[in-house]
This record gives C-alpha cells, sequence and structure tokens, in this order.
C-alpha cells in the first residue's frame, strides 16, 4: 500500500541479503522511519516494543529473526534457542508460534551451513502467501460490502476496532483489505475508527491507513460505537483476529468483545477478518483457553503525543498510585460473530463452518 503515493510494504529482504527492513510503527503517524533489523536479538525487540505489531506482520518477523539467528548459531541448539527467544516475545497471536514450528520445521533436516539461505527464503515465502491471503480476504469481504451497499442503496458506514489494516500484515490488512478494494471497486462507504486505547491504534495507524488511501473515515472514542449503533449510525462491524479458534471464537484487541456485544444487541452483522495462520485449530474454547497478553500499566497510565511546536511528550493521565491493569486482548464467543473472512471465502463461525472452508483439517483432526 501507499505512504505519500509511494508503496511499501511493511517488512522487505535488505539488499544486503542478511537483514531486513521494517516501518518503526511506534513513530507513527507522525514521523516516517525504517529500522534495521539484522539479528534475532533485534527481531524480538521489533516484537515485543511493536516496532512491527498485529498478529500476521508478528510471524513473518519472527520467520525472518528465526533465520537471522541461522546466521549467528546455525546448530541445533541455536534454533531452540532462537526458537525460545522468539516465541516469548508476545504470547497470544498464534501467527507468531505458527510461523516458527513452519521455518523450524524445515531446518531440522537441513545442514546446518544451508540454515541460513532456506531459512531465509521461507520467510518470504511465508510473506508472500501473507500478501496473497490479504488480497483474497480483501475481494471475499469486498462482495459483502458491495452487496450490503446495493440493498441499502445507499453509502454504508463500517466499523473497525485497532488497526488490522496493511500496517498489521505485510500488505492489504485484514479487516481493511475489504474496505481497501470495496473502495477501488467504487463501493461508496465510510469508516468509523475505533481509538482503540491504551495504545491508540485506531487513532494513530488505522486513521494514518485510510488518510492515506483517501478512504472517507471518523475516529470516534472506544466508548462511542455502542451509542451510533443504537441510532443506526453502523451497518457493519469488520475487525481483526490475533487467534481464532477452531469453532469460530475470534480473540482481537481489547474492547472488541464489548463492540461485538453492541453489534449483536442492534442487530449489526459482525464480521472477523483473517487468514489460515491465525487459525489455532488446537483450540476450541477461546475465553478459557488462550492466553491473554498483560502489557505495561504505563500504557495505561501514560499517553505519547506531538505538541503544538512540532516536539514529542508523554504525559500521565491517570491518579498515580492507583493500581492499574492492562490486558491486551479479550474473546468474542462466536455465537457473537456473523461470519469469518478468510482468504478462502466466508465461514460460518463454527467448527463445522470453517472446516467447510479447510476440509484439509477434518482430516488432519
Ligand atoms: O497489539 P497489536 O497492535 O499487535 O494488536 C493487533 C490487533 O489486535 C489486530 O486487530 C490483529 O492483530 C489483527 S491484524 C491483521
Amino acid at each position: 500500500m501507499r505512504i505519500d503515493g509511494t508503496p511499501y510494504r511493511t517488512i522487505w529482504p535488505d539488499a544486503d541479503g542478511i537483514s531486513v527492513r521494517v516501518i518503526d510503527q511506534t513513530r507513527l503517524p507522525f514521523a516516517f522511519e525504517i529500522v534495521r533489523i539484522a539479528t534475532v536479538a533485534e527481531a524480538a525487540r521489533a516484537i515485543k516494543t511493536m516496532i512491527v505489531r498485529g498478529a500476521p506482520l508478528i510471524g513473518v518477523t519472527a520467520a525472518y529473526g528465526l533465520a537471522l539467528a541461522m546466521r549467528e548459531d546455525a546448530s541445533n541448539d541455536g534454533l531452540d534457542r532462537a526458537v525460545a527467544v522468539l516465541a516469548a516475545t508476545r504470547p497470544t497471536a498464534i501467527n507468531l508460534r505458527w510461523a516458527l514450528d513452519r521455518v523450524a520445521g524445515n531446518l531440522r533436516e537441513t545442514p546446518s551451513h544451508e540454515r541460513f539461505a532456506r531459512a531465509f527464503s521461507e520467510a518470504g515465502r511465508i510473506a508472500e502467501e501473507d500478501v496473497a491471503s490479504c488480497h483474497a480476504i480483501g475481494h471475499h469481504g469486498a462482495r459483502l460490502l458491495a452487496d450490503l451497499a446495493k440493498e441499502k442503496g445507499r453509502p454504508i458506514t463500517v466499523l473497525t476496532h485497532c488497526n488490522a489494516g496493511w500496517l498489521a500484515t505485510v500488505d492489504w490488512g485484514t479487516a481493511l483489505a475489504p474496505i481497501y478494494v470495496a473502495h477501488e471497486m467504487g463501493v461508496k462507504l465510510h469508516v468509523f475508527v475505533d481509538e482503540t486505547r491504551p495504545r491508540n491504534q485506531g487513532a494513530a495507524l488505522t486513521a494514518f491507513e485510510l488518510n492515506g488511501h483517501g478512504v472517507p473515515h471518523t475516529v470516534i472514542a472506544d466508548n462511542a460505537g455502542g451509542h451510533l449503533m443504537q441510532h443506526g449510525g453502523i451497518d457493519v462491524c469488520i475487525v481483526g483476529s490475533d487467534r481464532t479458534t477452531a469453532n469460530g471464537d475470534v480473540c482481537n484487541k481489547i474492547g472488541t468483545y464489548l463492540k461485538a456485544l453492541a453489534a449483536s444487541d442492534n442487530r449489526v452483522p459482525f464480521y472477523a477478518a483473517l487468514p489460515f495462520s491465525t487459525i489455532d485449530w488446537t483450540l476450541d474454547d477461546g475465553v478459557a483457553q488462550i492466553p491473554i497478553e498483560e502489557r505495561d500499566a504505563r500504557e495505561v497510565t501514560h499517553l505519547t503525543g506531538r505538541l503544538p511546536d512540532g516536539g514529542f511528550a508523554t504525559v500521565e493521565v491517570v491518579s498515580p498510585g492507583s493500581p492499574v491493569a492492562n490486558p491486551a486482548f479479550d474473546v468474542t464467543p462466536a455465537r457473537l460473530v456473523t461470519g469469518i473472512i478468510t482468504e478462502r471465502g466466508v465461514a460460518e463461525p463454527s467448527t463445522e463452518g470453517l472446516l467447510a472452508l479447510y476440509p484439509e483439517r477434518r482430516k488432519a483432526a
């Protein structure tokens, strides 16, 4: 997708062939900086500090991180250590584990002097597959949006939470891909963007993306969505996911569940958009089984923003001394989800619905 008219991906191999470059998402929307990642420690740090974030992009970065580790120590011990370091960076997004398993599985039988090259190209393949999946999600979801616009006979309104756009993947995004494709098709739509406290991925990143592509949108406080739905202001919700269980429970950024409850109460369709790498086939009860990342209290107690003189400042916003909790994700049970938009089409949020799209998993079960 584009920044100031220039096409970018969120991660790409550097010309030196031994490192990757990423967009530093902690600096957006006010500064555009590119960071070089040349070691497994730098890859782990980039994921942990959220220089890169979003489930699919975390997975691709971890895949490249494992490749870079093979330049430093290509032994089996080195491989195990690198997998452990990268897997520990963020616990909720399953794409991380999925990508590590795929790259590591490929390496076990590979002679150590070939491991770096093999892992680096496997990471590249994962990145390309992610782009193709997200683009396909865009086409399937855009069809839903086009049908809805036709049915309503007027421009439609879409609510989204967090950032599940191209910045959260390698390109295109998950929840935002249908919006981009529909916008390109000429479907008239307006996106309501939840600011998404505490880190404000909606206000900072989703709004930045939509601005860059000329998609009409309005940023709202997280608490405003229910009110808009009650007054007919939202036609459809589309969110991404960090992990979706085999029965269709959708784990996503904290606050998603509340939007799904409001959508259900107001009969607003609620879709999750995600690639196959986000489905955890080993789990069937998201609320009980998905590990929810607890992040630093400072994300709640402090806010960073731009000052009128262009400088940046971090300010305290919580009464000093009050205890703070910061769960980063929640789970929306399948019963509140209208459909799951995948690269293979739209699935019913149930075990049967997902298996109908992924019949090879039925054989594996
Ligand atoms: O904590 P983050 O910013 O990594 O969380 C991102 C989200 O929750 C996204 O909605 C999710 O990863 C879906 S991404 C395509």
